[in-house]
C-alpha cells in the first residue's frame, strides 16, 4: 500500500483551505460524522491567505493531511496545486475537495453532485428529464448546479442573471441546451419549468429579496433555493404556499461535504437530520 501522508500512523485529519475562513460550518458537519462513525481522526480550519495557498496545499500530507476543502478565495489556485484535477472540476471551473491517490493531490468539485443528491433526497420524485429547468445567477454556485442539470439530462435549461453577460458567456463555455433570457423576463421564462432553481444572493439574510412573481411556474415544478439564511426564504415560502414541492438549500451544504469525507476516511456518510439540526445551530 502506499503511503500518502507522512505521520501515517496518526489518526488522519483533514480540513477546510479558505481565508478567512473561520465561519465555513464544513468542520460542524465532518466533526458530527466522525463522532457518528466512531472514526478517529479530525478536521480543522486551515486559514490560508491567497500568497501561501499553492505551497501550503502542495505540503498537505506533509503536515499530515489526508487531504482538504478548499474555499474562497482557493477554489482556481487548487488547480495549480494539483498534480491532477477531475473532468468535473474542470466543467465547473473550480475545486472544492483534495484528497490523495497513489500518492498524488487530486482536485475535484462535490458541489454539483451536492446539489442534485439534496434534490433527490428532500424531492424523491423529481425527475430531471420531466421539462426546463430555470436557474437564476450565474456565479459560481450556478455554475456547479448547471453542469449537474446538465449531466442530469434536463431537456431545457433557462439560465438568467442579472448581468446578462455572464449568463451567455456560462452558456457558451457550457454548451448544451441552454438558453438565455433577460433577468427583466424572468416571472414569463417560469411558463412551463419542471425546476426553479435560485442561485443567487437575493433573499439571504441581510441581502435584498428576490423579486420574482410566481403565476406563471406550474403547481408541479419543483422550487429549491440554495440560500440556507433563512432555510425558508420569501422563494420557498411563497412556492410552498401556492402547492409547489420545495427543498430547502442546507442540504447541497450537507451533500456536497459527502464525497471528500468518504475519500479521506473510508466511510459514505449519511445527511440526517440531527445533522440538519446541528449546521443550522452553528449558522444561526
Ligand atoms: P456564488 O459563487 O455564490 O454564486 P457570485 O459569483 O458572487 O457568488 O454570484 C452571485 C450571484 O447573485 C450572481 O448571479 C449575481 O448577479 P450578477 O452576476 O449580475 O452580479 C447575483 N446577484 C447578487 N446580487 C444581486 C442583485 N441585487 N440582483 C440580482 N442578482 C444579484
Amino acid at each position: 500500500m502506499t503511503v500518502d501522508r507522512d505521520n501515517a500512523s496518526l489518526p488522519p485529519k483533514a480540513g477546510v483551505m479558505g481565508w478567512p475562513v473561520e465561519h465555513s460550518l464544513s468542520p460542524h458537519i465532518h466533526r458530527y460524522w466522525l463522532g457518528r462513525y466512531g472514526i478517529a481522526g479530525d478536521y480543522l480550519l486551515i486559514p490560508v491567505p491567497p500568497e501561501d495557498f499553492v505551497e501550503t496545499a502542495r505540503g498537505l500530507a506533509r503536515d499530515g493531511f489526508v487531504g482538504a476543502n478548499v474555499t474562497v478565495p482557493h477554489k482556481l489556485a487548487a488547480f495549480e496545486a494539483a498534480d491532477e484535477v477531475s473532468a468535473v472540476a474542470r466543467r465547473i471551473g473550480a475545486v472544492n475537495t483534495l484528497y490523495y491517490r497513489d500518492g498524488r493531490l487530486i482536485g475535484t468539485n462535490t458541489d454539483g453532485t451536492g446539489f442534485l443528491e439534496n434534490l433527490r433526497q428532500g424531492a424523491p420524485g423529481w425527475d430531471p428529464g420531466a421539462g426546463p429547468a430555470v436557474v437564476l445567477g450565474a456565479g459560481g454556485a450556478a455554475r456547479a448546479v448547471a453542469v449537474a442539470l446538465l449531466e442530469a439530462g434536463v431537456p431545457e435549461l433557462r439560465l438568467l442573471n442579472r448581468t446578462r453577460a455572464r449568463a451567455e458567456a456560462l452558456a457558451d463555455a457550457l454548451g448544451g441546451p441552454i438558453t438565455v433570457a433577460d433577468w427583466a423576463a424572468r416571472s414569463e421564462t417560469l411558463a412551463g419549468a419542471a425546476l426553479l432553481v435560485n442561485t443567487t444572493s437575493l433573499g439571504m439574510v441581510g441581502q435584498g429579496p428576490l423579486e420574482l412573481a410566481l403565476e406563471a411556474l406550474p403547481r408541479r415544478a419543483l422550487v429549491n433555493d440554495i440560500v440556507y439564511r433563512p432555510l425558508e426564504t420569501d422563494l420557498l415560502a411563497r412556492a410552498r404556499a401556492r402547492g409547489n414541492p420545495v427543498v430547502d438549500g442546507l442540504g447541497m451544504l450537507l451533500h456536497q461535504a459527502r464525497p471528500g469525507f468518504e475519500l479521506w476516511f473510508g466511510r459514505a456518510p449519511e445527511v440526517t437530520e440531527e445533522l440538519r439540526q446541528l449546521v443550522l445551530e452553528a449558522a444561526a
